[in-house]
């Protein structure tokens, strides 16, 4: 009688190991522990032999059965995960299909700024980057703002030093992407033709249309003949590109210490169709670039000869697009973190 049930030890076994599905486990556990199972009789039958026997038999069956036993809850572990066990439970429908893994998506900040990049990218310009934290020399010395220049005023600073600490001057958070046209042109030679995405900071006071930390994109082209018109002809077809040629665009003078003549570019304004609202100040229109002709003081810090060269220079606010775009009413929402908003994007 043991050699019979150790074949049949065996057998089950052997063929748990090709059970590949809750049913065929059903199956097997009903066919080797099932109540008319030969194991299961051969252990009843066990009574009728003498005690010896009976002993010995006995200890070696049982011991087999729950090696069975074990093997088959570690295979309906591996089979169902456990989920079967627990489908008896109330509280879990396993039939209920999945959760969607909601899917992240980029910045409207990354997704304006790439498209500007690819626009000016067609158009034959580099990408360069700037470092965030400057020296007062390329944030305003070498754009032609020196030391107690009142034009320093129009760009409220951040400061990381309160002394000069090295022939740059003071450590600063730019307060602009102009910074890079000086270090573009201190490291390239004529033809030049870069825009520069990045950070600047402000220490100004928030409002719908102010951040103390905001996106720009600066440009540079220099080369023999630039002109105004350039200037203008490269602004205007990237507007149309951007926005579509039925917005309004508008060019009027400006004044930047590093230009001359200045410019800014201003976008009709989708919120209110030109009609003045919150969001333009009442005007119809919302600024989006400040722009110029690079004065022929900065090409001569840099070692370019304005009498052979001239460039022209813009500076963009890049959180500005979207809300020209899509109507958005305080550009605060770009960087409030809330997902309801960031997720329309
Ligand atoms: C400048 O920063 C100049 N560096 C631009 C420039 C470059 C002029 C090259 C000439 C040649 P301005 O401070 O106007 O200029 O800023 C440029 C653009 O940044 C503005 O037109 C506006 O769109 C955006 N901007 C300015 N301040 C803020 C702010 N606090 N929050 C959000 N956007 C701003």
């Amino acid at each position: 009688m043991l050699n019979q049930i150790e074949e049949l030890a065996s057998k089950a076994f052997g063929e748990l190991n090709k059970v590949t599905n809750l049913e065929e486990l059903e199956a097997w556990r009903v066919c080797y522990l099932g109540r008319k199972s030969t194991l299961v009789q051969a252990l009843r039958s066990l009574i009728k032999l003498p005690l010896e026997e009976r002993r010995v038999i006995g200890a070696r069956a049982n011991e087999i059965k729950n090696g069975l036993e074990a093997a088959l809850a570690q295979k309906k572990e591996s089979l169902g995960q456990g989920l079967t066990a627990l489908s008896g439970c109330e509280s879990l429908d396993v039939s209920l299909p999945g959760r969607r893994v909601s899917l992240g998506r980029l910045h409207p900040t990354t997704q304006t700024l790439d498209e500007i990049c690819e626009i000016f990218k067609g158009m034959g310009f580099q990408i360069v980057e700037g470092p965030e934290v400057e020296w007062d020399y390329y944030n305003f010395e070498a754009l032609n703002m020196p030391v107690g220049h009142p034009a320093r005023d129009m760009f409220a600073t951040l400061w990381m030093d309160t002394e000069p600490s090295t022939q740059f001057g003071a450590m600063l958070l730019r307060t602009h992407t102009s910074p890079v046209q000086i270090r573009a042109m201190e490291k390239m030679k004529p033809p030049i033709r870069i825009i520069a995405p990045g950070r600047v900071y402000r220490y100004e006071a928030t409002d719908v249309t102010h951040e103390w930390m905001f996106h720009q994109v600066e440009g540079l082209a220099v080369d023999k003949n630039i002109t105004l018109a350039d200037l203008k002809g490269t602004l205007f077809e990237f507007a149309r590109r951007l926005f579509g040629k039925e917005r309004k665009c508008r060019f009027r003078c400006d004044y930047f210490p590093f230009v001359e003549p200045g410019g800014e570019l201003s976008i009709d304004c989708i919120a209110c169709k030109g009609i003045g609202c919150r969001v333009c100040g009442g005007s119809g229109w919302l600024e989006i670039l400040g722009c110029g002709m690079v004065h022929p003081e900065v090409l001569r810090r840099v070692d370019i000869d304005p009498d052979v060269y001239s460039g022209f220079a813009f500076g963009m606010g890049v959180e500005r697009i979207p809300i020209l775009r899509y109507g958005v009413e305080d550009i605060r929402l770009f960087y409030g973190n809330d997902i309801r908003f960031l997720e329309q994007f």
